[in-house]
């Protein structure tokens, strides 16, 4: 099994991330995707803004002995011990080998261990088959759901 890591994002990450924010596969059943080009300056720009926020952390999901940077994982929205998860995994060839299923249950431990989170909660587009998948192996269970997305709870306890 690769060993899989979870940081927090840092400034000079926008390096290696601004490549993945113009890669369409990755955005395919995203909420939300970038719609024009994502250069190295614009990436910096957000990443600078974003990392000072209070209400959300975002980490770096790294592999190997190398802490090799590969995708995002993070809690945005926090308030009233809620917040809600996001994920992607910019390095394609690293899909499908179980990194996601590692990185979001470090950042479940996280939330519920040292944010103190009660809840955690996500948007998934209902043909974002891996997600949905991955989702449901980490604890998250069905809330709410309209034509095409889902709404999915992580409860601690
Ligand atoms: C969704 C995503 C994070 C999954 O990451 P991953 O590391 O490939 O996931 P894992 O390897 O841990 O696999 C999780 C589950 O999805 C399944 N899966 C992975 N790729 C799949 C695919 N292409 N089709 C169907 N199932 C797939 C795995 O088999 C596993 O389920 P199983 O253990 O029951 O077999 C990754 O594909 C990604 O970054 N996609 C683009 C961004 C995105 O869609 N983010 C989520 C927005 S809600």
């Amino acid at each position: 099994m690769l060993k899989v890591f979870i940081r927090p994002l840092q400034a000079e990450d926008y390096r290696i991330s601004y490549k993945w924010r113009n890669d369409p596969d990755i955005w395919k059943y995203t909420g939300s995707h970038p719609d024009v080009l994502i250069t190295p300056e614009l990436e910096k720009e957000w990443l600078h803004k974003v990392i000072k926020l209070h209400n959300q952390i975002r980490f770096a999901i790294c592999v190997n002995d190398d802490h090799e940077y590969i995708g995002n994982i993070q809690l945005t929205d926090i308030k009233d011990r809620k917040a809600q998860y996001h994920i992607f995994i910019g390095e394609k060839k690293y899909w499908g080998k179980g990194i996601a299923t590692q990185a979001t249950k470090l950042l479940l431990e996280y939330g519920v261990k040292k944010a103190k989170l009660s809840e955690i909660y996500l948007y998934v587009q209902k043909n974002n088959i891996a997600a949905i998948r991955l989702y449901i192996k980490c604890g998250f269970t069905y809330k709410i759901e309209d034509e095409q997305q889902i709404m999915m709870i992580y409860k601690h306890g």
